[in-house]
């Protein structure tokens, strides 16, 4: 632990200062960040969460091969890909949301990620499409979910030893799920784009795949939670709907194809789909606020008068973010962290921030700003809110930790990750059982493999954080709460 060097007046002042002057506020950071090495650690931790066959050129070290029968089942090969977070299951909704936005954080701030980190970046969405090419190689079949929840939840097992049910789920032309494969088909549109003056045979097939696993989520509707219900529910519950899946996969078909149909699909669905639902709302289940700025970019762009009420939607977003604003309708903690109820909060933030990030730069192209009500929001304030979120999440709070491991002086140490917490086989090469795990789950020790640039759930609404392995709602990272980090953390490595 380090010492505490910030005096408290300081601290005092940027928690309670926050609201007040936030249209003014230019630095609350005691100690201004570097928001590279951030960014390494960010993209890290994905090669911390791989899983199959890991390459000569995997960085993290205490990791090994896993899962390599995952599809066997089925008669199909769906090893590799991501587990979501501290658990070993392959869950294709969350991961296929992961890759869309890690794709995005390079198509809009790869040009910011130096020092060899945008190579790491598309490796980071490589390790996603390939598993997603994978899901996606049957006609009219998506595999949508490896690892049965039930069995891997009552392990502690590190994914090396895995002995818990391995089962592939799949939908398909009876077994609709325009959610999980409206996502997919984003994300194999967007990771089409950064790989498209890279490597354009691979991203022909990107997009190729997209075309048709969009076709189907939209010609076979209905939720994957319905037929799935027992396998995806309450881990990864379509709670709000499939629409916006549909919507968010067209959107993303039409950046990356330029296809007509695409825009035509988005205008006369629009209503039907309810574009205008949740403004506020971005993550792997909902994709409004997503939908809403990334079409605005057309807008802005003076490319699409058609989607002109996505724009306004996107600046109606923005009012119900910022704080102080009669339009405001985000909770944030008394130290300036946006606060979403629900746990994992952490996912809520780096979204959302994502989200002011991209659409300041769009306006700052166009020469807009947000009208709120009486008063206006410059592209410059959304970027100082989410740069306030950014070290937040760094250092610049009540604590005075990091929420990111392995980054500064103070971090968590007993996140709720089974291959972080047990022994790792190089140092412990038996198998350790699924109930032999409980003791390391229960021990109050820290964790003895870094599971670095690992961003937890993060502190309650009062900025309290337990370190508690068991409070998972806090103490777990998830791959996507890391994949909109990557794009914020580029741009404020590049523009500090
Ligand atoms: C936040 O966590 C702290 C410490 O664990 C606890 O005392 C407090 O009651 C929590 N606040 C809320 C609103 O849950």
């Amino acid at each position: 632990m380090a010492p505490n060097h910030l005096p408290a007046s300081f601290q005092l002042f940027c928690t309670t200062a926050f609201f007040l002057i936030l249209l003014h506020l230019h630095h609350c950071s005691a100690f201004g960040q570097n928001y590279h090495d951030a960014l390494r650690k960010s993209i890290l931790f994905f090669e911390g969460q791989r899983s199959g066959k890991l390459p000569p050129d995997q960085r993290v070290r205490w990791r090994r091969d896993s899962g390599l029968h995952d599809g066997a089942s089925a008669e199909v090969d769906l090893t590799g890909g991501y587990y979501d977070a501290g658990d070993n299951v392959k869950f294709g909704f969350p991961m296929a949301f992961t890759t869309t936005l890690l794709s995005w954080s390079v198509i809009d701030f790869g040009k910011n990620m130096g020092g060899g980190e945008l190579g790491n970046a598309i490796k980071a969405v490589k390790w996603g499409t390939d598993y997603l090419l994978k899901a996606t190689a049957h006609d009219g079949v998506v595999y949508v979910q490896v690892g049965d929840p039930l069995s891997d939840h009552n392990c502690w097992e590190r994914p090396e030893d895995m002995d818990t049910l391995r089962t592939a789920y799949r939908i398909d032309a009876n077994n609709p799920g325009s959610d999980v494969a409206g996502e997919t088909a984003a994300a194999l549109a967007a990771a089409s784009i950064v790989f498209r003056s890279r490597d354009p045979a691979y991203s022909r097939l990107l997009l190729n795949r997209a075309v048709k696993v969009f076709e189907f989520a939209d010609r076979h509707r209905g939720a994957y939670s319905s037929s799935l219900h027992y396998a995806v529910c309450p881990f990864y519950c379509d709670n709000n709907g499939y629409q916006d899946e549909l919507l968010w996969g067209a959107a993303w078909l039409h950046k990356a194809s330029r296809r007509r149909v695409y825009r035509e699909y988005i205008v006369r669905n629009e209503v039907v789909l309810r574009a205008g639902d949740t403004i506020n709302e971005f993550g792997w289940d909902n994709k409004h606020a997503g939908i809403n700025v990334l079409l605005s970019k057309e807008v802005l762009m003076g490319r699409a008068a058609d989607l002109k009420s996505f724009q306004i939607n996107a600046d109606e977003f923005i009012c119900s973010v910022l704080p102080g604003f009669s339009h405001t309708q985000v909770q944030y903690s008394p130290g300036g962290l946006i606060f979403k109820a629900g746990g994992s909060n952490m996912q809520h933030v780096t979204s959302l921030s994502f989200l002011l990030l991209a659409y300041s730069n769009y306006l700052s192209h166009a020469n807009h700003a947000v009208p709120c009500g009486e008063t206006s929001a410059s592209p410059a304030l959304l970027k100082r809110l989410a740069k306030r979120q950014v070290d937040y999440i760094l250092g610049d709070n009540p604590l005075r930790m990091s929420y990111m491991v392995g980054y500064g002086p103070r971090y968590p140490q007993r996140i709720h990750h089974r291959g972080s917490s047990l022994p790792s086989v190089q140092a412990h090469p038996t198998r350790i059982g699924c109930k032999a795990g409980s003791r390391y789950y229960l021990s109050p020790n820290p964790n003895p493999n870094l599971l670095v640039g690992a961003v937890v759930g993060g502190p309650n609404i009062s900025d309290a954080f337990p370190d508690s392995r068991p409070y998972f709602q806090e103490s777990e990272p998830t791959t996507y709460i890391n994949a909109p980090l990557v794009g914020l953390l580029a741009y404020f490595s590049a523009h500090s």
